[in-house]
């Protein structure tokens, strides 16, 4: 197996955060014991609700914020080792909003010309072509050197955030919702280039997405983010077929999809994301846990590697006892058992084979409870 680009072991990440006057700071963990890999040729995505820490761990990579404990080596070697300039060399990253990411005073020209300048690229004299180069590769006119980001629509500015991102030809682009601030259509237009530029240019993507459509179509690789930690990472097809962590299996289950009849989505997820200045007791997740039992609200789950036998034997799903704590939870991060719950659908096609195979509901709406569940009056 090829060396992890981005290796990042243990990283946490924690804020001080005024709670008022004359209550002095608490401490808000951001990130909280991320290990990840990130391989040549992978897109790694990174997901999961607002606020549960991705966007800090993007810039945590980029070497834009110190991490509080942990370690980032990036191709071979510590970040506080090579460097800022070095970092922005192999890694670059493309933000949410092209409005707010380009300087309104910069042509367009000058903005992407901007890495060069910086890295002090070598013969200044062909600067310009390389950039009009870049602007041919990503979709832009080059007659739009000269032009103002305010001139232009929000695709063209997401393309030149994207030249710019380009044009020292970094090994590692991080995408932070690279589409989210863009219509529909020039959605796809942005993600079929992405797509495109990473067989054209080798590039290995770090991608941060709410839209699971477009994870499971670009990613190789997924990681689940609950309040700042990792709680489940695996390739995008098993993740799809068969997510393990309970939050996993609400996030894929909230997928909306176009056909009217099959309504709202329930995730299952209940109450309100938990404040992360004061998380949950045990395992973060608990509270909107279906799977939750008593031991869930004292003890974290530890990570172990998966075992069918010893998964079983820890705790029994029956009478929700714990049979030998604090042993960890066979729901440990990234190690959820499949779950007979029928919430578990993902795309569309899937979705409706489920709830044909599933579903007998009274009023023809909405799942069944499972069968080891279900007492006859549906869900
Ligand atoms: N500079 C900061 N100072 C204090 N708290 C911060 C700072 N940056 C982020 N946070 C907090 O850290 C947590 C994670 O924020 P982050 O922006 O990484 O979330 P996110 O997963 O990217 O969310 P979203 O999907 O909405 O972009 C949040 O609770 C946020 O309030
Ligand atoms: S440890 Fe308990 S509460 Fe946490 S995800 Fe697993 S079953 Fe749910
Ligand atoms: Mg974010």
């Amino acid at each position: 197996m090829s060396p992890a680009l981005i290796d990042l072991r243990d990283v946490t990440r924690t804020f001080m955060i005024s709670s008022g006057a004359f209550r002095g700071k608490r401490p808000l963990q951001a990130v909280n014991g991320v290990s990840l890999q990130v391989r040549p040729g992978e897109v790694v995505a990174l997901v999961g609700e607002s606020g549960c820490g991705k966007t800090t761990l993007a810039k945590i990579m980029l070497g834009l914020l110190a991490p509080s404990s942990g370690e980032i080596i990036v191709a071979g070697q510590p970040v506080s080792a090579i460097g800022r300039l070095e970092t922005a060399r192999l890694l670059q990253p493309i933000f949410q909003d092209p409005y707010s990411s380009l300087n309104p005073r910069k042509s367009i020209g000058s903005i992407i010309r901007l890495p060069l300048k910086v890295q002090q690229a070598p013969e200044p004299q062909n600067w310009r072509r390389r950039v009009e180069e870049t602007m041919e590769l990503v979709g832009l006119a080059p007659r739009l050197y000269n032009h103002y980001p305010n001139q232009l629509s929000g695709g063209q500015r997401q393309r030149v955030a994207i030249a710019r991102a380009l044009i020292n030809h970094p090994q590692v682009v991080i995408c932070d919702e690279p589409t989210s601030a863009l219509d529909v259509s020039v959605q796809s237009q942005i993600l079929n280039l992405l797509r495109d530029l990473r067989s054209e240019l080798g590039l290995t993507y770090v991608l941060i997405s709410h839209n699971l459509a477009v994870v499971e179509h670009i990613a190789t690789r997924v990681a689940v983010m609950y309040l700042g930690r990792i709680v489940e990472k695996t390739d995008t097809e098993t993740l799809f077929k068969d997510p393990k962590h309970p939050y996993t299996r609400a996030l894929l289950s909230s997928v909306l999809t176009p056909d009217p009849d099959l309504g709202i989505p329930d995730n299952q997820l209940g109450v309100v994301y938990p404040n992360p200045v004061d998380p949950p007791s045990g395992c973060t997740f608990h509270p909107r846990c279906a799977e939750a039992m008593d031991i869930c609200s004292r003890v974290a789950p530890q990570r172990h590697e998966r075992s069918a036998t010893r998964l079983n034997v820890i705790f029994t799903r029956s009478d929700r006892t714990p049979l030998r704590p604090p042993m960890p939870c066979r729901h440990g991060p990234g190690r959820h058992r499949r779950s007979e719950s029928p919430h578990r659908s993902v795309s569309r096609a899937r979705l409706q084979k489920h709830r044909t195979d599933n579903c007998a509901p009274p009023d023809g709406r909405g799942p069944r409870a499972p069968a080891s569940q279900n007492s006859g009056s549906g869900c």
